[in-house]
């Protein structure tokens, strides 16, 4: 086993375990990370019949097992509701764990779920997509959705250990495994320009899924964010950047019903930021072109798959969580690898401003 990346948070820190054929060793994980505990896993129906037929590379560990409908429209409280009146069914006391195995939405789910059960248990994230090894499964937020807006009720509650195994990887879907890159994507905007130059220039291989070069992109993404959720556990400050790209995301995924993915989304909101910041003169001309380039080679959309009003997702925006005395506020690049913080790390926008730029998004002109 290679050495794990190691995430600092208030109480201590957890070690995320980045190793093709990890999910063969997760019986020994659980006995080290969850020793003593009488232990269940949340997986959603699909995953869970993929690791129950070995078709996640690993012969399955035996354990109690709680399911839900796949798909971003389960990040609810009624599910959480479900979930925890199903534990407390089973006789589950405080002295139980979970694992949570599955994508960025069991991590959310499930986690949150950890978070609260009997005031908090402990639980393992053991991410399947690639979205959640390199981005959701990391950082111990938790949460679910309200019909208003995306993880408006959640916790901070960090995991025992991460375990990332990319071979589960192999049965995910095409669109699926290509959200799971604008996350990287905006890993190297935000931080690290020689990271985002290496995803320009292994772009192909990462749509290949080569093994090597994924597990470097999986690990050198957790360790980005690793850092910055260990300066900044709970947001007050630099924890804003990893917010690129998503006050537009997460109204688009909102107002297409779910429809766009959040990975697919993100790059929609990358493009949108961008321009932004190239509007607002914070970024010189070209990183929207720049970014665009990338996510086209990564195969990601830059144009929306459905016709969207600027003031519906303007009017979503209103309730995010980032936006404070009527502006929407934005974690804007200055350029690629650097956030632009004149005004902090997120700048305040004139909601006219925002307005524009979604309208080039939205009246679908072209992307270059
Ligand atoms: N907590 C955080 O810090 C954080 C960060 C980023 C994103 N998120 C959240 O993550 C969610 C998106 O995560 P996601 O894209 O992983 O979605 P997801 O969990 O819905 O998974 C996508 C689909 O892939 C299927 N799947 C999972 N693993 C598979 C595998 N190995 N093979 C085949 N199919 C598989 C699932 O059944 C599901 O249908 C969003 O809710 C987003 O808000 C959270
Ligand atoms: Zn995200």
């Amino acid at each position: 086993m290679s050495h794990p990346v190691v995430v600092r948070h208030a109480l201590g820190s957890y070690p995320v375990y980045i190793e093709p054929g990890a999910l063969v060793r997760l019986e020994d994980m659980v006995n080290e990370h969850l020793p003593g505990r009488r232990v269940v896993m949340i997986a959603d129906a699909r995953v869970h019949q993929l690791y129950r037929t070995g078709r996640l590379g690993a012969e399955p560990w035996e354990s109690e097992t709680l399911t839900f409908e796949p798909g971003e429209r389960s990040k609810t409280r009624e599910a959480w509701g479900r979930l925890t009146d199903e534990m407390v069914e089973r006789g589950l006391g405080r002295d139980c764990g979970l694992i949570a195995l599955g994508g960025g939405v069991t991590g959310d789910l499930a986690g949150f779920v950890a978070a609260t059960y009997m005031r908090g248990v402990p639980y393992l994230q053991v991410p399947t997509t690639l979205l959640a090894m390199l981005d959701a499964s990391v950082g111990g937020k938790t949460g679910v959705n309200t019909p208003r807006g995306k993880n408006l009720v959640g916790a901070f509650h960090p995991p025992a250990a991460v375990i990332a195994d990319p071979r589960t990887l192999h049965t995910l879907q095409e669109r699926e495994y290509r959200g799971g890159l604008s996350e990287a994507v905006k890993h190297g905007l935000i931080a690290d320009e020689a990271y985002f130059a290496w995803i320009e220039a292994n772009a192909a291989a990462l749509t290949r899924r080569d093994p090597a070069t994924l597990s470097y992109l999986i690990r050198r993404s957790v360790e980005i964010k690793g850092v910055v959720v260990a300066d900044d556990e709970r947001e007050s400050g630099r924890r804003a950047i990893l917010n690129a790209g998503h006050t537009v995301a997460h109204a688009l995924e909102q107002v297409s019903g779910y429809e766009l993915l959040h990975g697919e989304a993100v790059a929609l909101g990358l493009i949108v930021e961008s321009q932004l910041a190239e509007e607002l003169g914070v970024a010189a001309p070209g990183l929207r072109s720049r970014v665009i380039r990338l996510l086209t080679s990564l195969g990601l959309p830059t144009q929306p798959p459905f016709t969207v009003q600027p003031e519906a997702l303007i009017g979503t925006m209103a309730t995010d969580k980032k936006n404070r005395e009527g502006r929407i506020h934005f974690a804007l690049v200055a350029r690629v690898g650097e956030i632009y913080r004149a005004n902090g790390w997120t700048t305040p926008v004139p909601v006219a401003t925002v307005q524009a730029v979604l309208k080039v998004l939205c009246e679908g002109k072209p992307s270059l």
